[in-house]
């Protein structure tokens, strides 16, 4: 798919995933994209934890499905955790900016490229906002303090049907001066 808004349409968040299993080649390609991301400084405040084997994958989503919430995460093949980094802001901005000023939004970028990355190759992908974080942590080492940017289950999408975008409407949102 050559036509960047298109790929940006097809990618929805799937709930609903297959059986089939993700091939490890391509959560590393979703790593790749993100790594490239822009980021303040080129700090690259960001670090990935890829969860493939199926024992691992099961008890990730035991952390996500709660409460009768995100029960589709049962299904995932994959996970992967962004976490946030210390940023090295170059030595000038960091005397005016805290050294994570930027990080919220370099992470959010780098957990879009991962996601169109995923649509590009064929997967499904579903942001968790909600999960059982202490518990989450304990299982894949994360430090208690390390603040975590996504999580994302990965998965190749049981329905193909592209759904309609519920978004504002462009004139809403800009302004062109
Ligand atoms: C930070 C973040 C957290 C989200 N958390 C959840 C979640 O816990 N469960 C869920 O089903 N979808 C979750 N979503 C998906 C959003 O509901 C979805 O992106 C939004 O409704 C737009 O739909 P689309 O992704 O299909 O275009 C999350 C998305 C983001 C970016």
């Amino acid at each position: 798919m050559n036509d960047f808004i298109e790929l940006a349409k097809c990618r929805q968040t799937c709930r609903e995933f297959a059986a089939r299993a993700v091939e490890h080649e391509k959560l590393v390609a979703c790593v790749e994209a993100a790594r490239l991301a822009p980021s303040g400084c080129n700090a690259q405040p960001w670090s990935f934890v890829v969860v493939e084997s199926s024992a691992m994958v099961a008890k990730v989503a035991e952390c996500v499905a709660m409460d009768g919430m995100n029960s589709y995460a049962a299904q995932a093949k994959a996970f992967v955790v962004i976490l946030e980094e210390h940023a090295k802001l170059m030595p000038y901005i960091a005397v005016m900016l805290d050294s994570q000023y930027f990080a919220k939004g370099d992470l959010g970028a780098a957990a879009a490229y991962f996601c169109l990355e995923a649509e590009s190759r064929g997967l499904g992908t579903c942001q968790f906002g909600i999960f059982n974080r202490p518990r989450l942590g304990e299982l894949l080492g994360i430090p208690e303090h390390q603040p975590y940017a996504a999580l994302i289950g990965i998965g190749y999408p049981a329905n193909p049907e592209v759904r309609d975008k519920q978004r504002k409407p462009l004139d809403q949102l800009v302004r062109f001066v």
